[in-house]
């Protein structure tokens, strides 16, 4: 079976991180969030994935490679500029089968593809969405359904009149190909907006999942993400390297002060004396939590450093940031790469810091 994944984002509300790491490949508790979505479509059969970039491609393709550490064939496309969803599904048609898997490159999902290959074949549908129940369906594609799951409405982002369904697109489609021929080659389209209204009463059909799903694109759902996984809320093997007390713990990290688990703590890391590291925590490789810090259920991406008492709380620490003594990052925070605070800055309610800033001590007081 053969999966594309869209991929070509700019990822713009999960910047700072995605400013110098393509969506994605960013990491997600202890590999490049995409590796999920690999083993997920792999476990369903698929052997074959194409992914379709756009913005910092060759930041995809250097970390995922050939795809045999993933156990799949691995290609991908490259668009000159971005064409929207069903520009980018056009363009990657010369490498298409004629039944193809369509994943949204930023869902977590354990949803039930093999039930909904088998929905799709008993219908004999053109184009069969995967469906999932939200709260708020109005930041995605909601969708009507018919007795017989064929689809009587798709609207993307509804506005709050027309919402009367919990049911949305969960960015995981079987198309046959041949929906491709209505959309015109090189010009910018939206597969939500131009192709799936076009496919109502003609082929669209839709496969209510009751599974795990996330879109992990914005800092407080790929927090999300995060806790969900070491909960072992989504089917994932990471549970499967915990100890006793449910810490994935690398063989050479040293871990003097206290760490409470769920937490994965990566190669190399130091947790000094007095620290605390809780509340469903990801350190990073070499990360470094300074004496009597506490690090509560925030990310702390590779080479960062947590100064002596400072304190860590739900946020995202990016990769080689230095955090001095007694700084607060609080609720939401994202630090990107490179950032240095210095001594005793308080930052707080999802403030966004941009790659290699550099703050003076106390210069922040939130
Ligand atoms: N190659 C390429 N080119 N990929 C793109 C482009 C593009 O121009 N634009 C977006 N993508 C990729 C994104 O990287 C992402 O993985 C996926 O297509 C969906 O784009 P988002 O920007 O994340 O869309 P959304 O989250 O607002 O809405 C979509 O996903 C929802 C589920 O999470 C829609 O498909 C909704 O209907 C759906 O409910
Ligand atoms: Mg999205």
């Amino acid at each position: 079976m053969q999966a594309l994944i869209l991929a070509g984002g700019q990822g713009t509300r999960l910047r700072p991180l995605t400013a110098t790491v393509p969506k994605p490949v960013v990491p997600l508790v202890d590999r490049p969030f995409i590796a999920f979505m690999l083993d997920w479509l792999r476990g369903h059969g698929v052997d074959d994935v194409v992914i379709s970039c756009g913005f910092l491609a060759s930041g995809v393709r250097n970390v995922l490679g050939d795809g045999s550490s993933w156990g799949v064939r691995l290609r991908y496309v490259e668009e000159p500029r971005p064409l929207g969803t069903g520009g980018a599904v056009k363009f990657a048609e010369p490498l298409l089968d004629e039944r193809v898997l369509i994943l949204n490159g930023d869902v977590l999902t354990d949803i039930d593809l093999t039930a909904q290959l088998a929905q799709h074949e008993r219908t004999g549908a053109r184009l069969t969405l995967a469906l999932i129940g939200v709260d708020d369906p109005s930041a995605y594609g909601l969708v009507r359904l018919n007795d017989d799951d064929s689809v009587c409405a798709f609207l993307e982002k509804p506005s709050p009149d027309q919402i009367d369904t919990n049911l949305v697109n969960a960015g995981a489609y079987v198309l046959e190909r041949e929906v491709l021929d209505a959309i015109p080659p090189g010009r910018n389209v939206s597969i939500e907006r131009e192709v799936f209204p076009t496919l109502v009463d003609n082929g669209l059909y839709g496969c209510s999942a009751d599974a795990y799903w996330l879109d992990i694109g914005t800092p407080e759902r790929y927090l999300q993400a995060t806790h969900d996984i070491l909960d072992g809320a989504v089917r994932t093997s990471v549970p499967d390297g915990y100890d006793g007390r449910n810490v994935a713990l690398a063989a050479d990290a040293e871990v003097r002060g206290r760490v409470v688990g769920p937490a994965h703590v990566g190669s190399g890391v130091r947790v000094a004396q007095g620290a605390l590291v809780s509340g469903r925590t990801v350190l990073g490789r070499n990360v470094e939590i300074g004496p009597g810090a506490h690090v509560d259920g925030a990310v702390v991406l590779d080479g960062a450093v947590v100064g002596p008492h400072a304190t860590v709380t739900n946020a995202i620490v990016g990769p080689g940031v230095q955090l001095g003594a007694r700084c607060r990052v609080g609720e939401g925070v994202v630090l990107g790469e490179g950032v240095v605070l210095g001594d005793e800055n308080h930052l707080d309610a999802g403030a966004r810091v941009f790659p290699n800033v550099s703050l003076p001590d106390g210069a922040i007081k939130f």
